[in-house]
């Protein structure tokens, strides 16, 4: 198991939140594999402490760009240039298997099984589906394809000007030739198809493994109501199931944002969290207020900042309440 590992990648402070949640999720959910992130040079040095926190390794890589505007702007996401440095994940050949997860997504369940399956495995991406999403994928470190994928780029360059539209022609035969590499969609839940295809979503939604927050809007571009454990803004724009989101920032602001405000110390961050204490709950709310998960009472401790992250409020009963909201 020490040879093999789940590999995620930041290039800023914003991408590292997503990657510490992201880690700290697999490690909730019990991992038995390492857990590795590329950050690029401009991930400052209190969230490397943080990541090196959470992470077994912390490795820093060049950035590559596509450079391709033109394409980005026809996928409306200008900023993905640099995910061609995801390709670099290819040069952990010190590890013989790994899982490439976006800094994007978050482990509702342990994942390990995906280690059993083989080179490149990937589930299909929502929006054209014999393409792989590449948000989540089993590849096996060689130097030879991390020379061969640069390759490809150099002559071909990318349909989509990011790393799926290389990844999807070098790996051109997954729609068609092998079954067992794709892998079922609970292992990457866009959260765009969860509206597009909603009665899929009720039929096979609680059993997800891993949510993926496709799309320019991120969980961290919103902000959470710790007191009322609220997420505000637009969270239909970031268009993932309510429970899902909420989930993301519970795990931020209980396990994530302690060790920032530690390896901060008095360096300002945008953590995102807010407290209003003037928020009246109402007992019996709908399901996106996170009231519905706590008496008045425990409401109050949460307030004073004594919530029982050991007991009451602990990660597990969090989770089965989320749990409970899917069925
Ligand atoms: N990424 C990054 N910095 C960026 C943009 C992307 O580190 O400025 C990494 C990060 O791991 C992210 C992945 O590349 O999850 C793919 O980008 P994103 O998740 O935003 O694409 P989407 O899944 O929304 O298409
Ligand atoms: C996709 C994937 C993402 C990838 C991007 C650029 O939408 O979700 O992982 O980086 O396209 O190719
Ligand atoms: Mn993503």
């Amino acid at each position: 198991m020490a040879d093999q590992a789940f590999v995620t990648l930041a290039t800023n402070d914003s991408y590292a939140k997503g990657a510490m949640v992201l880690g700290q999720s697999l490690k909730n959910h019990k991992t038995s594999r390492k857990l590795v992130v590329m950050i690029g040079p401009h991930v400052s040095d209190p969230s490397r402490a943080v990541l090196r926190r959470i992470y077994d390794e912390v490795r820093l890589v060049d950035v590559l760009d596509s450079g391709d505007s033109a394409n980005l702007a026809m996928l409306k996401r200008p900023d993905l240039g640099v995910t061609f440095t995801k390709l670099h994940c290819w040069t952990l050949t010190h590890y013989s298997k790994c899982v490439f997860m976006d800094a994007d997504t978050l482990v509702v369940s342990n994942v390990d099984e995906l280690f059993d399956r083989e080179e490149l495995s990937a589930a299909p991406d929502p929006g054209w589906p014999d393409c792989f999403n590449s948000g989540v994928f089993v590849f096996r470190p060689s130097k030879e394809t991390h020379g061969k994928l640069l390759q490809f780029c150099t002559e071909h360059g990318s349909f989509d000007g990011g790393d799926q539209g290389v990844l999807n022609a070098y790996f051109g035969d997954w729609a068609t030739t092998d079954i067992s590499k794709h892998l079922p969609f609970i292992y990457n839940l866009s959260s765009v198809a969860l509206y597009t295809y909603a009665p899929a979503f009720k039929q096979f939604g609680s059993k997800a493994k891993v949510v993926h927050f496709l799309g320019s809007m991120k969980p961290w571009s919103l902000t959470f109501d710790t007191t009322a454990r609220r997420v505000q803004g637009d969270v239909e724009g970031a268009s993932s199931h309510p429970s899902f989101m909420l989930e993301w920032w519970l795990l931020f602001a209980t396990s994530v944002l302690p060790m920032m405000k530690q390896e901060y110390g008095d360096t300002p961050f945008h953590s995102g969290c807010e407290s209003s204490v003037h928020l009246s709950i109402s007992q019996g709310e709908d399901i996106s207020g996170a009231a519905s998960l706590s008496s008045l009472e425990r409401k109050h401790k949460w307030e004073q900042g004594q919530a029982d992250y050991m007991g009451m409020d602990s990660f597990d009963n969090i989770q089965k309440k989320l749990d409970s909201f899917l069925k």
